[in-house]
């Protein structure tokens, strides 16, 4: 693998001096199910909560890293539909968290030029929660580096069913008819009608299943798999799953 020396341009500040190793063949969209917090925790005889904490606290290394690699979107799994199962104080927890990560972090994302979106049934988050991921939405709607992509409330079949009924609504509107009906029809429905299909996909604390994340988009996705829980997963590692990927040949079914 051949790798160089680019000047880091996801950022808005001058970067006449500071050079990244950038390599060839970069995923360009990588999605993280950032798994084992509550591991993390228990391991150190601390309450799941504590590893959550320390798991937002390693979405900052992840993002500055990702940043610095000129990957050009991040989408990161923080709560599916099914993590509403949990104890509420659990719950509660993980609700607050976008909260305090914007509140110290957003000044940051805004300097490196980092524009934030998210995936998943938005309107049925608390309201503080809401209202902190909006105001960072807003302020960063026009930045052009990494987008990062938070997956909140996101469920993949409950993603693919509301496309169904949407596409259900428009051909009884009669905008088109059902033998109109292609990939594109369903993909244009999708959260992430706006962004390409991950190149990569990384899965952190040894389980290997996808836990309704991203099913549709995945068909072609390169998956990557590390025992490490997430907060111990470093840039280091970050790096190690890109250099797999770029040695990896994807065939989409062809020879
Ligand atoms: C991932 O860590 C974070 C969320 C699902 C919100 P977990 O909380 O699932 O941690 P483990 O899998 O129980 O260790
Ligand atoms: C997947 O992890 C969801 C997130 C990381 C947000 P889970 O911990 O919920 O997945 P399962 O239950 O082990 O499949
Ligand atoms: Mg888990």
């Amino acid at each position: 693998m051949r790798l160089f020396k680019l000047p880091f341009k996801n950022s808005k500040e001058s970067t006449a001096d500071f050079t990244e190793t950038v390599s060839e063949n970069m995923p360009k969209h990588i999605a993280i199910i950032m798994d084992g917090n509550g591991r993390w925790a228990k391991k150190r005889g601390m309450p799941r909560v504590a590893g959550h904490r320390e798991g937002m606290d390693n979405v900052k290394r992840i993002v500055k890293a990702a940043n610095q690699l000129q990957v050009e979107i991040l989408t990161l799994y923080a709560f599916s539909t099914e993590n509403w199962k949990r104890p509420l104080t659990e719950v509660e927890y993980i609700m607050k968290l976008p909260i305090d990560f914007l509140q110290h972090y957003l000044p940051e994302l805004v300097d490196e030029n980092v524009r934030i979106q998210t995936i998943g049934e938005f309107d049925d988050l608390p309201k503080n929660t809401k209202a902190a991921i909006m105001r960072a939405k807003e302020q960063t709607a026009d930045n052009t580096g990494l987008i990062l992509n938070i997956a909140i409330n996101y469920g993949s079949r409950f993603e693919m069913i509301r496309s169904i009924r949407e596409i259900c609504q428009e051909v009884q509107e009669g905008k088109y008819e059902i033998e109109e009906i292609t990939e594109t029809t369903l993909s244009d429905h999708l959260y992430t009608s706006h962004i390409k299909d991950p190149d990569l996909l990384i899965r952190t604390s040894g389980e290997l299943r996808l836990s309704n994340f991203l099913l549709w988009q995945s068909a072609y996705t390169e998956l990557w798999f590390t025992d490490t829980l997430w907060p111990d997963f470093s840039k280091e590692e970050f790096e190690k799953a890109i250099n797999d990927f770029q040695k990896r040949k994807r065939r989409y079914g062809g020879i």
